[in-house]
């Protein structure tokens, strides 16, 4: 007899919740507190398990969420945030994943949402469900000594401040900034009370305790806030007594260019720190230009990072604006879900609907994915043979209309 999928009853959770830590190989002891903790925060319509026939133990967890993805204009998009996906060891490759996964595409279907996302663990996993990377990543390392940089320098030299702030002022100035920071970014999430209490340790989970950090905040010569450092240092002397510590960056949002400018310069200007490490950055942030010396700053990690499914096509692209105006054909393949058909987008007015007209570009949903956002190249795509042009030219046009001047950047982790 086969697993059991099903949304989980909450006394079912301190089992889901050893199923997910075993997934992720994870040994920890849950606590009284970590059960309730999640049971507060969590959506049990929403939370899937798989149940052993034979032992009634929870073998396989899903979870999903509400999120709001911005897209290239700014529009905030209905979207099914995919996490928390686990199969015991002794159960996998038995179809529980995939039997979770259609589970979850018919459940967003019904509430209308239009994209779901989730950070692959592996890139081997989610393509065949429809998934495509959207959004790429890049961490530098900042030589400091290198940078050029007048270290002399104590404050902004835009008449800005700069001002360390504790965890109580970051919840409270922290969470309009990045309001306003991701209806600006394409390929920022939304942030919950949940995000910004852990990440300031007002809650933390006992096997994962809360680490304290450095904030600072920069405000204009105005007075208003347009930016946020979190931050890490570590404890590293030569044994001829030189400090050589590195700045770890958690989280850094900034408003501006100039508010950029500032807090990368105040982080490569603190005494003893020889090395910033930026975090997880667009591949296009403009960080190393920021340094006078480009070139201190090294690309330490490259990679994908949030994977994007079109589950409404219609809605998807409406949702967006285009770079450039042009009208396009696109037959879309999607073996296991609702998005196959063939759509016509006026690029023009950032209109989509089904047609029956030929089809300019042929395409498997996880490519249209990967356009989405703006990150990805359609001539590139066409190149590795994942999109067909089938009229001369609709391959360019796609490049010009879907691809964006700046890179999409998701800044946070779930
Ligand atoms: C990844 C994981 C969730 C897959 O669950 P599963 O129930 O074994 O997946 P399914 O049996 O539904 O697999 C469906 C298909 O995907 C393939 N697949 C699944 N996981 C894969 C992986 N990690 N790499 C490559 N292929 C994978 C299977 O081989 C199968 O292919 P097939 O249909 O051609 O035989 C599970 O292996 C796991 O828990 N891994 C550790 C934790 C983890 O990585 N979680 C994901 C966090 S984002």
């Amino acid at each position: 007899m086969s697993a059991d999928v099903r949304p989980i009853a909450e006394s079912e959770l301190p089992d889901w919740l050893r199923t997910v830590n075993t997934g992720f190989l994870n040994t920890a002891r849950l606590t009284d507190a970590d059960v309730a903790m999640r049971a507060k925060h969590n959506d049990f319509a929403r939370t899937q398990g798989a149940f052993d026939p034979d032992t009634g133990r929870c073998v396989a967890a899903f979870r999903s969420f509400a999120q709001e993805l911005t897209v290239p204009g700014g529009a905030a998009v209905p979207s099914t945030a995919i996490s928390n996906v686990g199969v015991l060891p002794t159960h996998r490759r038995q179809g529980l994943l995939t039997r979770m996964m259609a589970a979850e595409f018919a459940a967003a279907g019904a509430r209308g949402d239009v994209l779901a996302t989730l950070i692959a663990a592996e890139y081997p996993i989610y393509g065949r469900y429809g998934f495509g990377p959207a959004t790429s990543l890049a961490e530098w390392e900042i030589d400091v000594p290198r940078t050029g940089l007048d270290r002399r320098l104590s404050a902004p030299a835009d008449g800005g401040r700069i001002d360390l702030v504790d965890e109580a002022e970051v919840r409270q100035v922290g969470p309009e900034l990045h309001e306003r920071l991701r209806a600006r970014t394409p390929g920022a999430v939304n942030r919950n009370e949940r995000w910004w209490n852990m990440a300031t340790g007002l809650q933390e989970i006992s096997y994962r305790p809360y680490r304290e950090k450095f904030f600072a905040v920069y405000r204009t010569a105005a007075g208003e806030v347009a930016g946020l450092v979190a931050y890490r240092a570590d404890d590293h002397w030569t044994d001829a007594k030189v400090p050589q510590n590195t700045v770890q960056v958690h989280d850094l949002l900034a408003l501006t260019p100039q508010a950029e400018r500032a807090l990368w310069q105040f982080l490569c200007s603190i005494d003893w720190v020889l090395k910033v490490r930026t975090g997880y950055r667009a591949p296009d942030d403009l960080v190393p230009q920021l340094l006078p010396d480009p070139r201190s700053a090294r690309i330490v990690t490259a990679a994908d990072f949030l994977w994007v499914r079109v589950l409404d096509v219609v809605r998807a692209l409406g949702a967006r604006t285009y770079e450039a105006p042009g009208e396009l054909v696109l037959e879309v393949t999607d073996a296991a879900g609702p998005a196959a058909g063939r759509y016509r987008l006026d690029a023009g007015t950032g209109t989509c609907e089904r047609t029956g007209a030929a089809a300019d570009l042929r395409l498997d949903v996880s490519a249209l994915g990967s356009l989405y956002l703006g990150d990805e190249s359609a001539v590139r795509l066409a190149a590795l043979g994942r999109v067909t042009e089938e009229r001369p030219g609709a391959v360019a046009l796609a490049d010009a209309v879907f691809r964006t001047a700046r890179r999409p950047w998701c800044p946070d982790i779930f």
